[in-house]
């Protein structure tokens, strides 16, 4: 897909903008570590607070936990991360590069190797003769399995007995929850439960900025149902989250739903679907996973931990271990798509230029800036500015033109920029100048609150 910017040129105004800073910068970095800044840590809040609004607060069906990170490490036994949540890498003997196999046989050949064991891996390599991108050599290690969770120890103890994982996915912390969800919240079927929170993988290739990161959030919800019931909800929840990302304004020419061939389908799954966008730096990346898992999730659980954790409808005294449907995302992709889809450069008359993140105003990190003409104005400007300040998150400028200050705020994706004039002391109005259509309106300043909110409505 033709890409109007580069992803470069995304990166860099991001970085430059108080987006997003380079992990441990003063220490020469840590690699693929990124911290949020000053704007990026409102946009991840904003992006995780509508989330939480839309598929736990205001939904009939669901409930939110909050599980702990480490874990029993009997949980990834059971789960099988321990033992299959591994992908397979190889080692250039030549320039001792490391690569995801798939990824390299996919690269080179357009071959797809999902779900392919090392050997075969190994086979593909050899008969298509791929070579290193990196030196041109064909001279490769076997690949071999690679565990993807962090280790560490607990306790002042570092032994066998000892070790824990930093969890690869909040879901499982859901799971091993049902029962205690299920008893106090006094749900029936179908609900499901959501929660936030960190992940960690210790990905062979991480990259693309912060689409592939070691240190990342997702947002998750476990959704449980009758079997039999499971491939309605599926499609539901694959059309929720859809519309939850159309809504955040994303291009649809830039989105795709693309479900997961037989052949990439996990053993245990009835269905999966990706919800996919076009960045700027590949063809499609996947921001949303959406997959029917069947009972394969609880039924582990319960064979490890030796507890029941079936449901008894109450109307039929039917007793069956509920299918689950998961829609999971990584803030951090939506982020990415967010700010890649917003970023836009603009001609302004013949010679002047703006950068402009048109992002929706519900996850803009300033929702408006308050602007007085003149430095004469600040008392009335910020008193203006405080009480604004009780709503929403308000920048106060009044350094440079006018013009300057609409593109600092136009380059951040604030909404709004308020101006206060001195017609502002007699008429008690002011200038709302808008970011996409910079179009200005006069408002009084007692409907400028309204005003902001109905611009926030998700
Ligand atoms: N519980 C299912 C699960 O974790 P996944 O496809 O491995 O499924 C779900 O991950 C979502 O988490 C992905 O669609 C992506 O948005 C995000 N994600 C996964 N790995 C990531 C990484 N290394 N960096 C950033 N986000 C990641």
């Amino acid at each position: 897909m033709d890409n109007k910017y580069s992803f470069e040129e995304i990166v860099s105004h991001l970085k430059t903008s108080g987006f997003v800073y380079q992990g441990s910068e003063i220490y020469g970095g840590l690699s693929n570590s990124w911290d949020f800044g000053i704007l990026g840590s409102f946009l991840k809040k904003n992006i995780k607070d509508l989330w939480w609004k839309k598929f736990i607060e205001t939904s009939p069906y669901n409930v939110g936990i909050d599980s702990a990170l480490l874990m029993n490490t009997k949980t990834w036994e059971a789960s099988g991360h321990l033992k299959g949540f591994a992908d397979s890498m190889v080692d250039c003997k030549e320039c001792k590069s490391r690569f995801r196999a798939d990824q390299l046989i996919e690269q080179a050949t357009g071959l797809s190797a999902e779900g392919k064991t090392s050997e075969e891996m190994d086979k593909m390599i050899e008969d298509n003769n791929v070579v290193c991108p990196n030196c041109g050599k064909h001279n490769f290690t076997n690949a071999r399995p690679f565990n993807l969770m962090f280790k560490t120890y607990i306790g002042t103890l570092e032994d066998a007995k000892s070790v824990v994982y930093l969890r690869p996915e909040t879901a499982q912390g859901i799971f091993v929850n049902f029962a205690n969800v299920a008893r106090t919240s006094r749900k029936k079927l179908p609900f499901g439960i959501g929660q936030i929170g960190k992940s960690f993988r210790n990905e062979i290739t991480p990259g693309n900025f912060i689409f592939r990161v070691r240190e990342f959030e997702q947002m998750e919800l476990e959704f449980f149902c009758k079997p039999g019931t499971d491939l309605d909800w599926y499609k539901y929840w694959v059309d929720y989250c859809y519309d939850f990302v159309k809504k955040l304004g994303i291009n649809e020419e830039k989105l795709r739903i693309r479900p997961h061939s037989k052949e990439e389908l996990a053993f245990y799954s009835k269905g999966t679907s990706d919800i996919e966008y076009a960045f700027p730096f590949t063809d499609w990346g996947e921001v949303w996973g959406i997959a029917d898992r069947t009972d394969y999730d609880l039924k582990k659980h319960s064979d490890y931990s030796g507890k029941e954790l079936s449901y008894l409808d109450p109307e039929t005294n039917e007793k069956y271990i509920p299918y689950c449907v998961e829609p999971s995302v990584g803030v951090e992709r939506l982020f990415l798509m967010i700010c890649c889809d917003a970023y836009d450069k603009e001609k302004i008359g013949d010679n002047d230029e703006r950068i402009v993140m048109h992002m929706h105003p519900a996850v803009a990190p300033v929702k408006a800036c308050i602007c007085p003409l003149s430095k004469k104005l600040s008392e009335p400007a910020t008193a203006l500015f405080n009480d604004l300040c009780k709503k929403f998150h308000c920048e106060y400028d009044e350094a440079g033109s006018i013009g300057k200050r609409y593109r600092r705020n136009d380059a951040i994706g604030t909404p709004f920029c308020i101006t206060y004039d001195f017609d502002s002391l007699e008429d008690q109005c002011v200038t709302l100048r808008d970011r996409d259509t910079m179009e200005q309106k006069r408002l009084p300043i007692s409907e400028v609150k309204d005003y902001i909110k109905k611009a926030l409505e998700f």
